[in-house]
């Protein structure tokens, strides 16, 4: 409770509840002790946000009236539980089902629309050859078809992340198949380095579904670095580092994806993992989500923290079991 609540310093001990709470759950829980004592129920629960440095968390404080055996007051019992974690996965899984009901609805149309305006600028655009609003508005037609198709299957990718299938498998491994993709067609001037521990437990870990993990935090830190040196000239040599690490006395695998782009912006670092929140004309803003999801799905951890240097560094901790 101390964490959770931010309850003074040199709390500890028994002490009276006006001396521990802070403003916002001293108001609640007043509120709740005249609750209790108006309706003569037994127990009442209600939610609150507590706003911690490192983000906002959901508390579920619930009052419990103790009697003795005489039916006689004997005090009260607060309990206090973070379910922080509890409400991202209903979010998670009601964001799903939206996800593949819009899919379903989108998909369906697109293919004719695509043919049709292909039909139409291959028959009309080169006849009238100079009708250059003709031949630009099917053009606009047919790759704005392409990028919805492109959002609509990652959107029904989203929805339907199948339960995760886990084998023991070496996450070096994984990451090394990942990252062959890039190490051909790289952007130039953006290196992409791995240290790679070599002592790393194996793990039962579901390999497409990492590989699509690694994926996204690469492709990330690729527009986030070309997007900085979009903004900065002087901006020179991008620089992605992939880590791996095993942490015995925690029992976890961590991996790190790190780059020196241009950080995580402030006004999206709260939504970060929630489903559109994007800053990219085109973005889905899915793919931190299906990253968070899946980890946990694997029972890890995602976090991220933007670095001195400027870049953000995402961090995956998995448990070695
Ligand atoms: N490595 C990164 N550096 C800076 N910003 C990032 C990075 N990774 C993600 N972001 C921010 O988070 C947003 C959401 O990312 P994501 O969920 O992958 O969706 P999308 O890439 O479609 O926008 C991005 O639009 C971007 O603003
Ligand atoms: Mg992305």
């Amino acid at each position: 409770a101390k964490q959770m609540l931010q309850l003074k310093t040199g709390s500890e001990g028994s002490k009276h509840y006006r001396e521990v709470l802070e403003k916002e759950s001293l108001i609640m829980f007043e509120e709740m002790v005249k609750q209790i004592e108006n309706t003569k129920e037994r127990s009442i629960s209600r939610n609150l946000v507590v706003h911690k440095k490192e983000g906002p968390i959901q508390v579920s404080a619930t009052l419990l009236l103790l009697q003795n055996s005489e039916g006689h007051s004997a005090g009260m019992v607060c309990v206090y539980n973070n379910i922080t974690e509890i409400q991202r996965l209903q979010r998670a899984r009601a964001w799903r089902e939206v996800a593949r009901r819009i899919a379903h609805e989108i998909k369906n149309p697109l293919t004719p629309i695509q043919l049709s305006a292909e039909r139409i600028h291959r028959k009309y655009a080169g006849e009238v050859s100079d009708d250059v609003a003709l031949q630009q508005s099917t053009q606009t037609i047919i790759n704005e078809v392409q990028h919805l198709k492109r959002m609509v299957s990652e959107f029904s990718n989203f929805a339907k992340i199948p339960e995760s299938n886990p084998q023991m498998s070496n996450l070096n491994q994984i990451i090394n198949e990942a990252l062959q993709l890039y190490h051909e067609n790289m952007p130039a001037r953006i290196s992409l380095t791995t240290e790679l521990s070599e002592t790393l437990p194996q793990l039962p870990l579901d390999g497409e579904q990492i590989r699509r993990v690694v994926i996204n935090l690469v492709d990330n830190a690729i527009s986030s670095i070309e997007k900085k040196g979009a903004l900065s000239r002087i901006f020179r040599q991008g620089q992605i580092i992939v880590r791996t690490r095993h942490v015995p006395d925690l029992n976890i695998i961590s991996m790190d994806v790190e780059d020196n782009g241009t950080g995580i912006a402030p006004e999206i670092s709260d939504d970060l993992f929630e489903p559109y929140t994007t800053t990219k004309e085109h973005g889905t803003g899915l793919g931190l989500t299906i990253v968070s999801q899946t980890i946990s799905d694997h029972n890890g951890f995602t976090r991220f923290r933007n670095l001195d240097t400027g870049g953000v560094c995402f961090t995956i901790e998995l448990p070695v079991t």
